[in-house]
């Protein structure tokens, strides 16, 4: 299988077509983007450290009958993954309130989530993510109510078994975002699972080991996910 042109440059990840129709390559960049892409800083070995982690997560998940388009590792910055035609939206579990649901409803941050909050933003940059609902998302036609049932089952499946994982790992997995697309009429988990999208709490301390700890300027970024991925085993 050949690289071929770039079709896409998110803030994060470029996605490469490749000689194979039905699959493409994913290409894990160094850069960290935050307030929708306002402020964008490299940050180095990012990258490889969090397509190693998609990959041991997203095959963790196929083991485990989630379907993905994780294909292969191909190299310290990519991965091969099956082409889908992605829904513009992002699925958001939380198992206990942080970030967006803490600012907008001056909930205390920690607080447990019982059952888990389930939630749904439209992926627009410009309107910076906005949250919807899934009667939005029927009537614009984003997704058809059979899909966004399948997207909710399959992120409530998902939250199980990493909540599992990460708790032999001694962390706490505090919320996530998912994103999902078409393959061949069935829905796929699709895009990444990483610090990027997650976060990820150590359990005792509650120390912060993902993302916010760049969107809170508290240092040691890399150092975060790096320890999270040597906790639960990653290959790095
Ligand atoms: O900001 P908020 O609290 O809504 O984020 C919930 C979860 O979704 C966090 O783990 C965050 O990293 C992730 N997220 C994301 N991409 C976005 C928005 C949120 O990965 N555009």
């Amino acid at each position: 299988m050949e690289k071929r042109e770039e079709l896409y440059r998110g803030k994060a990840k470029s996605v490469f077509a490749t000689s194979d129709e039905d699959r493409l390559i994913l290409y894990f960049r160094n850069d960290t983007s935050m307030k929708d892409g306002e402020k964008i800083e490299q940050l180095e070995r990012k990258g490889e450290i969090n397509n190693r982690f998609n990959a041991f997560i997203m095959q963790k998940l196929e083991e485990a009958g989630i379907p993905t388009q994780f294909d292969t590792l191909l190299s310290t910055n990519e991965s091969v993954v099956k082409k889908l035609k992605m829904i513009p939206l992002e699925c958001v579990i939380r198992n206990y309130a942080a970030g967006g649901l803490v600012r907008r409803l001056e909930a205390k941050e920690g607080t447990k989530l019982t059952p888990p909050v389930f939630e749904l933003f439209l992926k627009n940059d410009k309107l910076h993510d906005p949250v919807i609902n899934e009667s939005i998302a029927v009537a614009f036609g984003w997704a058809t109510q059979d899909q966004l049932n399948r997207m909710r089952e399959l992120t409530f499946h998902v939250n199980d078994i990493l909540t599992k994982l990460f708790d032999k790992a001694g962390l706490l997995l505090v919320d996530f975002k998912l994103e999902f697309g078409l393959y061949h009429g069935e829905i796929v988990l699709g895009d990444e699972f990483s610090p990027d999208g997650s976060r990820l709490w150590d359990k005792e301390t509650r120390k912060k080991l993902d993302k916010d700890r760049f969107r809170q300027g508290l240092g040691g970024v890399v150092e975060g996910y790096i320890e999270v991925a040597q906790r639960l085993g990653v290959p790095l």
